[in-house]
Formats: structure tokens, C-alpha cells, sequence
């Protein structure tokens, strides 16, 4: 184990990790995800599928404060594009130690108007993704005093949706592969989920600006999520800290929940 405590104001540039891999850390939380880690010094794989700018971006803004980071394009619904960016991912940091599976894909449709391809499509983005992530980076956590698995579920899981079924079924099975990975990757690696509430990102950007009033008027917080509050929790449970947290579900949703 590592002797330092979680402190993100004093764990930094001093304390050179190896790799963390963050699925899908071009824009929105995956990216505050990106930089959390790399200030807790981690060098971190910037995930991308589409957005090569923006993820250029992030790598930059992370070098600028002295961390480390590299871009690496790839479609985490493919194994052979996961198993790469893995393999760059060790070989750039000498090894990884945290895996955060977050990339995530929501489209809106009932299931009558669904088709088979977009069912396939949001369970391979949203719950294969991660399994192909765990399996490829298994013997480089392996490696490692200790590792780290961190899921990026979804309220959804939880509630179910009427505009969604395929991505609420999707995040469900992410709770379930949590708790099976929990179990069979005792006692060295933990493996937890993260369901965030509405969070402030392009995903939701469409739905806060025509529905924000009622969307609000239902959490206790009464606003949405900053991503930066999301990854705070995943830096918590990426540390020494959070050693005997493991097949958790942790929710982060402003009390959404209670109302
Ligand atoms: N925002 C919310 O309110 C909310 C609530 C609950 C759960 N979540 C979950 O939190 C996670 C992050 O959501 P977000 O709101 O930050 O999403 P976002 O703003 O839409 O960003 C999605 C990120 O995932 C990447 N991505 C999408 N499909 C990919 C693929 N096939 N392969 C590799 N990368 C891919 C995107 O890359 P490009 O930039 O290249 O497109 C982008 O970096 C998701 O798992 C989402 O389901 C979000």
C-alpha cells in the first residue's frame, strides 16, 4: 500500500503514480475524472471516440499543471481498441493501477421505437465497455501492490426510464458486474460504482435547458451536479483512503432519491 494518506491539496506532482485509464475523458465528468487523477499523479490515458480537439485540450491542461497525460482515440464498444489503448496506457506510465470505466452513451428512445442496433450499441458502450476495460488491464493491475476499478453508473440503474430502457439496463448490469468483479478481484483490487445524479455536461445539457426548472424542483440540492463533484468522489475512492470500500454503489445525486 502506499504510505500517503488521501489529501489532493499535498498528494501531487511530488508522487509519481503509474497509469490510470479513463474511458471517455474528452469532455464532461470523464474529464474532470482525467484531471483528478493526474493532480493525485497518476499519468492518465485521455480517452476519446470523436472529439481529438478536446481531448488535446485536457492533455494539455494537465501538463500545464505539471501532471502527466497522454490522448488515445478508441471505441471502448471494441475490444481491440480497448486492449490498445490499454497497452499504451502501461507502456506510457510503466504500468496501470485505476481503471475508470466512464464512458457512456444516452440517446433517448422508447423501446417500440428502438432498433436492434441501438439496443446493441448502448449495452456495448455502457456495460461491455467495461468488462473488455477490466479484462485487458487485469494483469497490469495485477501488478500493482493494489488496484482500483471505478464504474460510472447512473441514476438510471436505479429508477428505470420511459425514454431509456436500453440505458437504464445497461447501467443496472454495470451494478452487477461491480459486485461479481468485487468478489473476484479481492482483497488487492477494490471495484466500485459511482451513479452520479444530473450532472452539469453535454449530456444533459439539452434536457437542463428545456426541463431545468422541474428537473430542479426534484432534487433536495435543487441544482445539478458540477463534474468536479463527481470526480472528487472517484479521486476518494481511487486512494489508500478507500481500501475497504469495495462492490459498493456510492450515489451522488443532490438527494434526488428522497424526493
Ligand atoms: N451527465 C449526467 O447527468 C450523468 C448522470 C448519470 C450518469 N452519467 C454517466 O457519466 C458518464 C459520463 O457522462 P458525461 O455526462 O460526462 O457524458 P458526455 O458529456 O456526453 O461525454 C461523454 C464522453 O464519453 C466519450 N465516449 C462516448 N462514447 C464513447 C465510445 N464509444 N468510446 C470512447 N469514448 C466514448 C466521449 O468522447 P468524445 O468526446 O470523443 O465523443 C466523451 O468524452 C457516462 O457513463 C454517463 O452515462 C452522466
Amino acid at each position: 500500500m502506499d504510505a500517503c494518506a488521501y489529501n489532493p491539496a499535498t498528494m501531487s506532482l511530488n508522487d509519481r503514480r503509474p497509469g490510470a485509464l479513463v474511458t471517455g475523458s474528452s469532455r464532461g465528468i470523464g474529464a474532470a475524472i482525467a484531471r483528478r487523477l493526474a493532480a493525485l499523479g497518476y499519468g492518465v490515458c485521455v480517452n476519446f471516440v470523436a472529439s481529438d480537439a478536446a481531448a488535446r485540450d485536457q492533455v494539455r491542461a494537465i501538463e500545464a499543471t505539471g501532471g502527466r497525460a497522454i490522448a488515445v482515440q478508441g471505441d471502448v464498444a471494441s475490444f481491440a481498441d480497448v486492449e490498445r489503448m490499454v497497452g499504451m496506457t502501461a507502456e506510457a506510465f510503466g504500468g496501470i493501477r485505476i481503471v475508470v470505466n466512464n464512458a457512456g452513451l444516452s440517446e433517448h428512445a422508447t423501446v417500440e421505437g428502438m432498433t436492434v442496433e441501438a439496443w446493441n450499441r448502448a449495452v456495448a458502450v455502457n456495460l461491455s465497455s467495461a468488462f473488455y476495460a477490466v479484462k485487458a488491464a487485469l494483469p497490469y493491475l495485477r501488478s500493482e501492490p493494489w488496484g482500483r476499478v471505478i464504474n460510472i453508473c447512473s441514476l438510471r440503474a436505479m429508477t428505470g426510464s420511459d425514454h431509456g430502457a436500453h440505458y437504464a439496463a445497461a447501467k443496472a448490469g454495470l451494478i452487477g458486474l461491480t459486485k461479481s468483479l468485487a468478489l473476484e478481484l479481492a482483497p488487492a483490487i477494490t471495484v466500485n460504482a459511482v451513479s452520479p445524479g444530473y450532472t452539469r455536461t453535454d449530456m444533459t445539457r439539452a434536457s437542463l435547458a428545456r426541463h431545468g426548472e422541474e428537473i430542479l424542483s426534484r432534487i433536495p440540492a435543487r441544482r445539478a451536479a458540477e463534474p468536479e463533484e463527481i470526480a472528487a468522489l472517484v479521486g476518494f475512492l481511487a486512494s489508500d483512503d478507500a481500501a475497504y470500500i469495495t462492490g459498493e454503489t456510492i450515489n451522488a445525486n443532490g438527494g434526488i432519491y428522497m424526493s
